[in-house]
């Protein structure tokens, strides 16, 4: 008898609850979420509970036999025994993008948040696939890489997948054709500086660039870069539905061991590396996801003006990640 895979959602906030809920009713895996308690005044709430009793209820009304349950755990690490034996770790705590707020002002308190969730993790299920969801999610998956110890092939990002899924969007709008004909990745950084891959981009195999006219594109373009502040700047908070169905379809390309291609934020070394131009960091690259995780990173061709594109998006998650170092105490500030 094969064992149903169980993934784990540590935080189960907007994007958390989603992800539950799409992969539960997708029957897919079954579920445990993780969250911290809430307080009001004397009262102690205990959302994830409540979140998952609620999907439980929901799975019966829908008869789909996928299990759920909601674990309330400490900011301090307790609580953590049941994420035991998860194949895969999918990780949205911490403080999402308010309105003005850049993705770089998260990074020291998510790193904090990250630190100890990562350290339960490699205690009770040192043989999961982590898939980092937290912004800015370069950065939190490269602090996913160190402070995990795991190998890179089994520590994935989510960036690409909704960034890509954006821009096919907006394509499919502008063309009136179904988004599933659409081939269209986004790589580089998940941050306005990400690059669309206008020359490998296709729509029922015709070359996008022969479809829209350049001036057309480059607002189509803008509005992908644009497409979370689009969002945070309509909700006040930042998007969850397209984010949840990028995780899934990421945590479905790993379950099912599909080897689908998709971009992810992966870590980049040796030889991908080097053809990158990336030693030692995490950037959106399209990869082979399968069973074991990151199987193969695909060395995708690029046009002179995309390779420019890249490597500024390339610099600017550099940045980052120096202060991430710093953070993480692997670099003295002066160094
Ligand atoms: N341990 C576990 N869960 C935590 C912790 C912690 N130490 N700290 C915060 N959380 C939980 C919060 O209680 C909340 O339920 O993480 C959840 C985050 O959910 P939201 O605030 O609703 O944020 P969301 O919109 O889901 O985004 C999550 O994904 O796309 C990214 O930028 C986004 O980094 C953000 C993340």
């Amino acid at each position: 008898m094969t064992m149903r895979k169980v993934v784990s959602v540590v935080g189960a906030g907007n994007v958390g609850e989603h992800v539950a809920s799409l992969i539960a009713v997708k029957g897919l895996a079954d579920v445990r979420l993780f969250d911290i308690p809430r307080r009001d005044g004397d009262k102690v709430f205990e959302p994830v509970k409540g979140k998952a009793l609620d999907m439980k209820q929901m799975l019966s009304a829908m008869d789909i036999d996928t299990r759920i349950d909601g674990f309330t755990v400490s900011p301090e690490g307790d609580g953590y025994e049941p994420i035991a034996r998860s194949d895969i770790v999918v990780i949205t705590a911490g403080f999402p993008r308010r309105p003005g707020m850049s993705r770089e002002d998260l990074l020291e308190a998510n790193i904090k948040i990250l630190g100890t969730i990562i350290s339960k993790v490699r205690q009770y299920a040192p043989d999961s696939i982590l898939l980092v969801v937290t912004n800015p999610v370069d950065i939190m998956t490269y602090t996913a890489v160190k402070l995990s110890g795991f190998p890179a092939s089994r520590v994935i990002g989510m960036a690409g997948v909704l960034d890509s899924a954006r821009f096919k969007t907006f394509i499919a709008q502008e063309l009136r054709v179904s988004p599933r004909d659409i081939h269209a990745y986004v790589i580089g950084g998940h941050g306005d500086e990400m690059v669309p891959l206008i020359s490998m981009s296709n729509v029922g195999g015709i070359p996008l660039k022969d479809l829209i006219p350049r001036d057309k594109l480059q607002e189509i373009i803008h509005r992908t870069r644009f497409g979370g502040g689009e969002i945070v700047d309509l909700m006040g908070t930042s998007a969850y539905y397209a984010p949840a169905a990028a995780v899934t379809d990421m945590v479905e390309a790993l379950v099912t061991n599909s080897r689908r291609i998709l971009p992810c934020s992966v870590y980049l070394d040796g030889e991908a590396g080097e053809y990158y131009g990336v030693k030692g960091f995490c950037v959106g690259v399209p990869v082979k996801l399968g069973a074991s995780g990151v199987e193969d990173i695909i060395k995708v061709p690029m046009i002179e003006e995309e390779r420019s594109m890249w490597e500024r998006s390339v610099e600017s998650v550099k940045k980052s990640v120096d202060m991430a170092e710093v953070m993480l105490g692997e670099k003295s500030p002066s160094a």
